[in-house]
């Protein structure tokens, strides 16, 4: 089903919103925001049945990292309810009658981007700051402007499409201390199927005034955007101190107790991700015995704690992270491009700490998940360790499908997964078309694949989420 095309990129429809208790529509948006919702406000997003018939690969939702599939001409049957029913070679009879679509495009489960701040699109590439100088220098200045609504909403879109146009068909979202920066991404992504974490950002110290907020305003913003959160099918609130520093005690308090109190929230921030920053933390919290302490003392350390970064963690940090289920988001582009460290994949792997990956856009380049494998391929090569193209690949799928609590509905092709995949262009006629022939192995595939995408004609040509084409390269020629 098409009905609707708004913006030009999403083809779906608003995913299922209910309204409140007295009848109203659960948050404020304005009316930009509101005419593409439906009246119909129980109605699932249905897709017509199909059947994806071409190469396919996806790792299996399995305890160890190298369970996969790979077939050379696979079908893969989606169902109308947006999920997928199956995937094998060949279309079970049941299936016979539906709809297929041939491709000559890989076939590849949507990735995940576990760590990224939607409203730093337009600060990514800022020049030769670390990290506390350029959060002054560039980004609170840039965050500030998502109190204007329309601001916010454009910024929201163009955000989820880029996303969509790289095959990323979930992510866990830094907004902004802002009601408009929240309701803008969360109206942005009930219309474009998108699989959405992100929160209201809790900061009430350390910034210019204009992207601070006080606790008693938090309280009551975070409360009416858990509430209208509830109701976007494909969204989960995740409780956002930005990081130990921006925030007071009382503030953490409040975010721990929010988080102990509801079990279906998740809590997102950042650790141990500069000297400079680790040191700071130390001065302000000062009874703390490590970072990660000063998170667990307000409740903020559980398995349904994301961590991004994760550099200077020390011994007994790893032995708590372990025993708390807790996962860390890795984010080699920012790491290398703000110059604050390299990951220490082995410290993680080795404890079976569960890893996904991040773009953290603005502090990271690029929104696109080969760069981002990439370059976790070369920050832990520095460190003496050979990442297996599909231990990168799990950490970008799998690895944040755990992170967010969700390894049982998305980040691989299985029956009973959302139907959310991308087609990736791998027959161009080009270096990297070459080096997917040439190579022996899957590993290898994956391998040039990650490495020669930024340089080829090899990239995302379509991506599907719930089912649905919710972004197509409009210059994709010839034969799909
Ligand atoms: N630590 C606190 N805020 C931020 C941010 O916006 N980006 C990064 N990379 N680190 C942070
Ligand atoms: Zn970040």
């Amino acid at each position: 089903m098409r009905s609707q095309r708004w913006p030009s990129f999403f083809f779906g429809k608003v995913q299922r919103l209910c309204p409140n208790e007295n009848g109203s529509r659960p948050f404020q948006g304005p009316p930009s925001v509101w005419w593409f919702m439906t009246n119909d406000s129980d109605a699932a997003e249905l897709c017509e049945p199909f059947v994806v018939q071409g190469p396919l690969f996806t790792l299996l939702n399995d305890r160890s990292v190298g369970t996969y599939t790979y077939l050379d001409n696979g079908s893969m049957v989606v169902g109308d309810q947006g999920k997928i029913l199956y995937v094998g070679p060949s279309v079970p009879a049941e299936y016979s009658h539906y709809q297929v679509k041939k491709t000559r495009h890989l076939i590849f489960p949507g990735f995940i981007d576990a760590h990224v701040h939607y409203p730093q699109l337009p600060v990514i590439a800022s020049y030769g700051a670390s990290l506390l100088e350029w959060l002054d220098k560039y980004t609170f200045p840039e965050e500030a402007k998502y109190s204007q609504r329309p601001y916010a909403e454009k910024r929201a879109r163009q955000f989820l499409e880029l996303m969509l146009k790289r095959g990323v068909t979930s992510a866990a979202v830094f907004s902004t201390i802002h009601e408009e920066a929240f309701d803008a991404l969360l109206g942005a992504a009930s219309y474009s199927g998108f699989n959405l974490v992100s929160g209201v950002t809790a900061m009430n110290r350390g910034a210019p005034d204009n992207v601070l907020v006080d606790v008693g305003l938090f309280k009551e913003v975070s409360a009416k955007a858990i509430e209208s959160g509830r109701c976007v099918e494909r969204f989960r609130y995740a409780i956002t101190p930005r990081f130990a520093i921006s925030c007071t005690e009382g503030m953490l308090e409040y975010c721990g107790r929010l988080l102990e109190s509801n079990p279906s929230l998740l809590m997102q921030t950042h650790i141990n991700e500069t000297k400079e920053e680790v040191l700071a933390t130390s001065n302000l919290f000062p009874h703390a015995t490590d970072y990660l302490d000063v998170y667990d003392a307000f409740g903020l350390l559980s398995d349904r704690s994301l961590f991004a970064h994760g550099i200077y963690t020390t011994e007994s940090e790893y032995e708590r992270w372990a025993a708390s289920g807790a996962s860390v988001i890795h984010c080699p582009t920012s790491n290398t491009f703000l110059g604050s460290g390299l990951f220490d994949a082995s410290g993680y792997i080795s404890r079976d700490i569960n890893v996904g990956m991040g773009s953290d856009v603005g502090g990271g380049v690029s929104l696109n998940p080969f760069v981002t494998m990439s370059e976790a391929y070369k920050v832990a090569k520095l460190g003496g360790r050979v990442l297996d193209p599909f231990q990168l690949v799990y950490w970008h799928t799998l690895g944040g499908a755990k992170a967010i609590n969700q390894a049982g509905f998305i980040g691989s092709l299985e029956p009973g997964k959302w139907a959310d995949f991308c087609l990736i262009d791998i027959t161009s006629d080009d270096l990297g078309f070459e080096a997917w022939e040439r190579s022996n192995s899957v590993q290898e595939k994956l391998f040039g694949l990650t490495f020669l995408s930024h340089d080829s004609m090899n990239k995302v040509v379509e991506t599907y989420a719930g089912g649905i084409s919710r972004w197509k390269d409009a210059t994709c020629q010839g034969p799909e």
